[in-house]
């Protein structure tokens, strides 16, 4: 395939995947799309996206959850909430920087999944207020993340910096992770092996910092933290739970950028959010 071809596909995949849309279909199976057709609708120069129908998602499994694969049945999911329980005793303010770091200890030069042998240079652990009333969690580490060790420090990260000011705080104020702690190759989306291997450390984080409100950035950070897989638009505008807080979606800052006719709908998440915490947006200059 070409290589323009093969970006113009690859950014199409990930326009679906933003919607929620994670199965295509192999060649000859009922419903197929092929490669050659989505492309065709790419180079007919239409902003949309191609009107293409797919059927649902099939539900996630977290690969630490017992599963014995049966045809035809579809193991329940694992929420943030499932896997492990809400401790009884909760981490004391003044305690919880050093018991961020006793995670990142815990981590060490982990080696636990594939993406510590697919070229990672830093692990992104996350970062932020130990006691943030806000968490936002995003997908994994991007190049400018791996290269850095911090989360969210390239293109969508200065917007998800300026979707932070809009709320009228600053982005020291917040805690930001990611559902993968270590860049996929290509900036691929986590494999399920990656994302649930990965998953204690921000449960452990979530625990610790015990936000108000957690706000999952985009599809693979709803699909994780709730164990749903289902499209953005059922998850946004609803609260969901998070390990005792209250969890909003919205759309990834990566996909804004791509797509910034949907600003305005994330904005209209980040109120909901707002309101909740009492938040009032700065007066404009
Ligand atoms: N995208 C993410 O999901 N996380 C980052 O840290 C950067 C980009």
């Amino acid at each position: 395939m070409a290589v323009d071809a093969e970006q113009q596909l690859r950014a199409y995949v990930e326009y679906f995947r933003d919607l929620g849309i994670h199965d295509f279909y192999r060649r000859g199976e009922p419903g197929a799309i092929e490669a050659a057709e989505v492309i065709a609708a790419v180079s007919s120069a239409s902003p949309q996206p191609p009107p293409i129908v797919l059927e649902p998602a099939p539900v996630l499994v977290a690969a630490s959850a017992p599963h014995h694969p049966q045809e035809g049945v579809i193991p329940k999911p694992f929420s943030f909430n499932d896997l492990a329980p809400v401790p009884q005793v909760r981490v004391a303010v003044s305690a919880r920087p050093g018991a961020l770091q006793a995670i990142r200890d815990e981590i060490a030069d982990c080696t636990r999944c594939p993406l510590a042998y697919a070229g990672r240079r830093n692990i992104v652990f996350g970062e932020g207020d130990a006691s943030a009333r806000l968490m936002f969690v995003g997908e994994g580490p991007g190049a400018d993340e791996d290269a850095s060790g911090r989360p969210f420090v390239g293109k969508a990260g200065q917007l998800l910096n300026n979707m932070i000011a809009a709320m009228g705080l600053q982005r020291e104020e917040v805690y930001i992770a990611n559902i993968v702690k270590c860049r996929p190759p290509a900036n691929r989306v986590p494999e399920p092996v990656e994302a649930n291997t990965c998953a204690q450390f921000l449960v452990k984080q979530i625990d610790v910092v015990q936000p108000e409100v957690v706000v999952a950035l985009g599809s693979t950070a709803a699909t994780y933290l709730l164990g749903v897989k289902q499209s953005l638009a059922s998850l946004r505008g609803h609260w969901h739970s998070c390990r005792g807080a209250k969890l909003a979606v919205t759309y990834h800052p990566a996909f804004l950028l791509r797509d910034p006719r949907q600003k305005g709908e994330a904005w209209k998440d980040l109120q909901r959010v707002m309101a909740e915490m009492g938040l009032k947006a700065p007066a404009k200059k």
